[in-house]
């Protein structure tokens, strides 16, 4: 997709002009098109409410609604964009030009404009035969000017969007095609496409050597074998200092001895997200998304299957960390698998913070539903930048508790350590970071639970059904902040 910003937009045959109107605003439209007393009584008032008007020799524009101007916000703006960019398929018309005209901050929301508007260029017909072909090739944005912030602002939107829309096409690959092997051949091919990134990594033969007793009993019941990829983003010039991103890569998760019920477990092929969005990140960052830290990326790419082999509820493995840990339920097997992954991060790394993310507990659906993501960690400082950059994003992050009471709930009896609380303990999410938090030395730390928003949450026009992609555009914020 390119991008750019234009002084003017003009509704040429080849292209649609969006102008996104608030509530009360002077919508100013060229003399060519349709005059106000023919359209104004069907323009609703409604947010996000279209209305197409049609000109000679094909010229078309669409104006698209907002709240009054002072309460539009960033995600009004996204919605709004992302409406223009389906009439604009339909329309078959190869440029969108969003004019945010109307608008006396308009370099505000260019960013918001552009992400919505190429996020909206996506569906999860993977594989179908009569998936549909979307047209636009190029998005311009109008009435914003050409200040640094403007084109700044502009880039950004673009990155997200790439992020983004790289993450929902990793995550709707189904498990019997992104496999462990797969996952790790397309990080491979990712870090490949930039001088700036590179990319190790290393199978279970090398895993048990380093002693990651943890990941490697969840993937024992599998015939894939599971894989640590292990990529780094080098900034040009002086780097600000090392991040971690690590990411939960279960590519299917069937509870593997402890299984899942049938209902829905087809949705297991979603439970590689967090890697997805890790993934996703540096594809923006191979494509030149802002950065000046050296990044790291972390994958635990494994399958959790029951299996001859699979290991049993009860089992006893040890960490890398020479921790011991009962499994008490081979469901909980994304804390076992990150326990690893975060040992040889804060190790290997050695980072001034870890970012982990995952679909970790069902229990965040029942704790915040599908509107937030949950957020948990020991650098408060990170966590409020999480929450308030997510926010901004429209895939906002919501802090749950941890401390020494909540931690020593997880502690075992034949072990170290338990993978669950006892049972009638409840906050199963945040039992999930307790057991994540033995794993980090003490490196700074935060951990966001996608479970309950990586593929469900609130419609939105930008939105496809399938993998949203979520939390790879908060990541990239993070990275340039
Ligand atoms: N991948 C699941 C979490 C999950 C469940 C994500 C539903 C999205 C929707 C995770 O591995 C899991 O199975 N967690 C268990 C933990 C339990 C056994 C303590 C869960 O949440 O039920
Ligand atoms: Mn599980
Ligand atoms: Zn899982």
């Amino acid at each position: 997709m390119r991008t750019k910003l234009v002084n003017s937009a003009a509704a040429r045959s080849s292209e649609l002009h969006a102008i996104l109107v608030p509530v009360g605003a002077k919508i100013n439209l060229p003399s060519d098109a349709p005059k106000a007393n023919t359209w104004k009584s069907d323009f609703s008032d409604k947010n996000g409410s279209s209305i197409t008007l049609r000109g000679a020799a094909g010229k078309r524009w669409v104006l698209v609604r907002l709240p009054k101007a002072k309460d539009v916000t960033a995600e009004d703006v996204r919605g709004a964009a992302g409406v223009a960019r389906k009439v604009c398929e339909g329309l078959g018309k190869p440029t969108l030009s969003i004019d945010l005209s109307c608008f006396k901050n308009a370099a505000a929301f260019v960013q918001a404009a552009i992400e919505g508007s190429m996020m909206a260029g996506h569906d999860m017909a993977l594989m179908r035969s009569d998936k549909p072909k979307y047209l636009v090739k190029s998005i311009q944005v109008a009435g914003a000017g050409s200040s640094k912030a403007a084109s700044q602002a502009l880039k950004h939107g673009t990155h997200g969007a790439i992020a983004n829309l790289a993450t929902r096409d990793l995550q709707n690959a189904p498990a019997n095609i992104l496999t462990p092997k797969e996952f790790a051949k397309r990080a491979r091919k990712v870090c490949s496409s930039s001088p700036k990134l590179s990319c190790k990594v290393l199978g279970e033969k090398k895993m048990a050597e380093m002693g990651m007793g943890s990941l490697l009993g969840v993937s024992q019941g599998s015939v894939n074998e599971a894989q640590l990829v292990h990529m780094v983003y080098k900034p040009k010039g002086k780097s600000k200092g090392k991040l971690a991103l690590v990411g939960k890569g279960l590519t299917f998760d069937t509870g593997g001895i402890s299984i899942k019920p049938s209902g829905n477990m087809q949705d297991m092929k979603f439970d590689m997200s967090g890697a997805a969005a890790v993934l996703g990140t540096f594809v923006a960052l191979g494509k030149g998304a802002e950065c000046q830290y050296e990044v790291h990326g972390i994958l635990g790419c494994v399958e959790n299957m029951p299996g001859a082999n699979a290991q049993r509820p009860g089992d006893i493995v040890t960490a890398m960390n020479k921790m011991t840990i009962e499994v008490h339920n081979t469901d909980a097997e994304g804390r076992l698998v990150l326990a690893d992954c975060l040992t040889y991060t804060a190790r290997k790394v050695k980072p001034m913070r870890i970012y982990d993310m995952a679909t970790l507990t069902g229990a965040a659906i029942h704790a915040l539903g599908h509107l937030h993501s949950a957020v948990i960690g020991t650098d408060q400082k990170a966590i409020d930048q999480v929450r308030d950059l997510s926010a901004e994003l429209g895939e906002p992050c919501w802090q749950l508790p941890i401390n020494e009471a909540y931690r020593d709930l997880t502690r075992g009896s034949y072990a170290d350590l338990q993978n669950l609380y006892a049972p009638g303990q409840g906050a199963g999410t945040i039992a999930g970071a307790c057991f994540l938090s033995f794993f980090v030395d003490d490196v700074p730390w935060v951990h966001l639970d996608i479970a309950a928003t990586a593929w469900e949450g609130p419609p939105r026009s930008y939105m496809s059904k399938g993998g949203r992609g979520i939390i790879a555009r908060t990541m990239l914020a993070v990275l340039r902040n």
